[in-house]
């Protein structure tokens, strides 16, 4: 059982998870969780070393000992203002003498889309296939067995900056464990999230975490625009906090309870603890509202200008997908709908993975249970035997370089 543990890290802005799964008789299941507090990162990336460590093995150590198995790697998730994506086509002739499309043709057409104008300091994250193409026949899943002399691929490339990413790394390395792949963030939510129906008609799934809000925009059933903004819940909760006067922790329990649905409630109002937390201060509804309101509203038009500007302009989307602590402000889902004209729906870890509690059906639990279901395939659109294990052979010798 030992081996065959797949793990995820999502070491977020406000929380780290750790996920332990195993391969069992009715598919993935989870058999150990994990969690403590981050306090060593800010917006998506590493601020403290030590405080990152830290928080790393101690939700390790959590999830093992439920699991009753030791860690030794783990997909890890990584996201911030840095990571940036594109899209890619690349072509190769198919060599064999039959002229029927074979793995190693599959493997050179996604290297071929690797080659792309990087400057020095970034690196690939992800290269993962949307569609391949056999003699212009396009929108092909697996070409493999095809007859064709020609095979194009459609890529959507992640690249992150070196040396946050190498950060990351260094926090898992001194933590005891070994990263066996990076994933950007919301690849990993929308895997535990997205049913397969959305992604195919076209979805805007936003992970709105305490740090950040991840985007990732799917049609035709694979992604095809990745992106984050510097916005998170925690900034909602400053605004709260300074609004209000009073503390942060206040402000955190305030914005839970009743968020921006604050000025809907008959009027009534909140005793908001002071500052030095020796009185109370009766708050109106609408205050409170009037807060939250025009903060969410931002988060979710910068969110919509970059979708707007980087997708294609007769793209059909069908709904917005809202997961991350953040998408359990009371209240949110009309916010979204105003903004993005699309119906809404908040997004919980429901894959389809045994051992998933009701504890861990939450919307921040996204990433870190999505991880042990993207991580292993390196992408929906690869063929599980296959496809992703030159993927992590490749990601293998990318960490190894790493290092070197
Ligand atoms: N009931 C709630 N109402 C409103 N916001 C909430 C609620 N519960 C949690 N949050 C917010 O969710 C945020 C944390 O979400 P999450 O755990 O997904 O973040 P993270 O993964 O640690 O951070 P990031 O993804 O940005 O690195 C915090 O800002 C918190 O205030
Ligand atoms: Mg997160």
């Amino acid at each position: 059982m030992k081996n065959e543990a797949i793990c995820g890290l999502d070491i977020g802005t406000t929380k780290t998870c750790a996920v332990v799964a195993v391969e069992g008789p009715n598919g993935l299941e989870i058999i150990g969780f994990g969690e403590a507090p981050s306090l060593g990162m800010r917006k998506g990336v590493v601020i403290d070393l030590d405080e990152t460590i830290k928080s790393i093995e101690a939700a390790t150590e959590k999830a093992e000992r439920m699991a009753g198995v030791h860690i030794a790697d783990a997909y890890v998730a990584v996201t911030g203002e840095h990571i940036r994506s594109t899209n890619n086509r690349a072509v190769v002739a198919v060599v064999s003498d039959d002229r029927e499309v074979g793995n190693a043709d599959v493997d050179r057409v996604i290297e071929a889309s690797k080659i792309i104008n990087l400057p020095a300091d970034r690196q690939i994250i992800h290269a993962i296939p949307r569609y391949f193409t056999v003699d212009g026949q396009e929108g092909i899943d697996d070409p493999v067995g095809m007859a064709g002399g020609r095979l194009e691929v459609d890529t959507h490339i992640v690249t992150g900056g070196t040396s946050f990413l190498t950060n990351v790394l260094k926090c898992v390395h001194r933590a005891g464990l070994e990263a066996t792949g990076l994933i950007f963030g919301p690849l990993a939510s929308a895997a535990s999230t997205l049913l397969p129906e959305e992604r195919q008609v076209g979805v805007v799934l936003l992970d709105i975490g305490g740090g950040t809000t991840d985007i990732a925009v799917y049609s035709g059933g694979s992604a095809l625009y990745t992106a984050t903004i510097p916005v998170g819940g925690n900034i909602l909760t400053n605004d709260v906090s300074l609004g209000l006067k009073t503390t942060l922790a206040e402000a955190e329990e305030i914005k839970q309870r009743h968020g921006s649905a604050g000025g809907t409630e008959s009027g009534a109002g909140y005793a908001v603890r002071t500052l030095d937390g020796r009185a109370t201060r009766e708050v109106a509804a609408e205050q409170l509202r009037a807060i939250v309101v025009p903060r969410v509203l931002e988060t979710f038009r910068m969110a919509r200008a970059k979708i707007v500007e980087n997708v294609p302009r007769d793209l059909v989307l069908g709904e917005v997908v809202l997961t991350g602590g953040g998408a359990l402000l009371p209240g949110i889902e009309p916010l979204a709908e105003e903004v993005f004209g699309l119906p809404v729906r908040v997004g919980l870890p429901n894959a389809v993975i045994g051992g998933l509690t009701d504890a861990l059906r939450a919307p921040q639990y996204a990433t870190a249970i999505g991880l042990v279901l993207f991580g292993p395939d390196g992408g929906e659109r690869f063929p599980k035997s296959r496809a992703g294990v030159s993927w992590l052979g490749r990601l293998r010798r990318w960490l190894k370089d790493f290092w070197n």
